[in-house]
């Protein structure tokens, strides 16, 4: 479809094009979808119904991320296996065809050092690992946590920089300083759409301009944000960002 409009139009993607759906991505890496173990889908039935979703919108794999939180939820990777395998199952039962794996969304903090130093982290694809920052400040160990990760060999994804208010007041220079030293930076759709405030949305249309993301995903946690999702698909800066040539999802399929 990309390409039929391209080789119609002639431009470099400036055109904005509603999509059809997402399967330019082809591969959400960021969601919340084993039942019962975080904020995410309570239930199997929850998580088939988002699934079914994703199958709908184009999908051909989804990579769902617990969050890791020490104190919040302290999911190990055998809890996050396990679920991921009763996920396989019921996604089996029901019917639906997509593939299905599972990795976390880490919580930088002090508590990741021991886990990076006996390599007891989840990865997706080739050895990425998804980290947020907290929402309220920028914490102490954030550069010591990213050290250690690559010193061990490991591809950092940072979750929705657009959500960090205090990563705003060096406009993008924190960030592009990020991408030089090889930290690959994933978008929320919802972002777009305003769910987290007119900052967020501002900031993530500038990084978007700045070309300076390289995965886009739902961060999604229930179905009703799938609804918002969808309406993803008319705007412009997500057409943008898909259009750019830029973003890795694919590469994990
Ligand atoms: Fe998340």
């Amino acid at each position: 479809m990309f390409n039929l409009f391209k080789s119609l139009f002639g431009g470099k993607g400036e055109s904005f094009r509603p999509l059809n759906d997402y399967s330019d991505l082809i591969v959400d890496m960021h969601s919340h979808l084993i039942p019962g173990i975080d904020d995410g889908a309570k239930t199997m039935d929850d998580s088939i119904a988002m699934l079914r979703q994703f199958e709908a919108l184009g999908y051909k794999k989804v990579i769902t991320t617990p969050h890791i939180v020490t104190g919040g939820y302290d999911n190990t990777p055998e809890i996050i296996t396990k679920g991921r395998d009763k996920v396989r199952k019921a996604i089996a039962a029901n019917g639906v065809n997509l593939q299905f794996d599972a990795a976390a969304e880490y919580y930088a903090d002090e508590s990741m050092l021991p886990k990076i130093e006996k390599s007891d982290i989840l990865t997706i694809g080739n050895n990425y690992v998804l980290i947020e920052f907290s929402f309220l400040a920028k914490t102490r160990v954030l550069s010591e946590v990213m050290y250690k990760l690559q010193a061990a060999g490991y591809k950092i994804i940072l979750a929705h920089p657009e959500r960090y208010p205090y990563m705003y007041g060096s406009d993008l220079e924190e960030y592009k300083s990020l991408c030089d030293k090889n930290v690959f930076l994933q978008l929320n759709i919802l972002s777009l759409q305003g769910k987290y405030g007119a900052g967020a949305k501002a900031f993530a249309e500038k990084m978007i301009d700045a070309n300076l993301i390289s995965f886009l995903a739902t961060d999604l946690h229930n179905i009703r944000q799938m609804e918002m999702v969808k309406e993803g698909l008319n705007i412009k800066h997500l057409n943008k960002l898909i259009d750019s040539g830029k973003l890795l999802n694919k590469t994990l399929l």
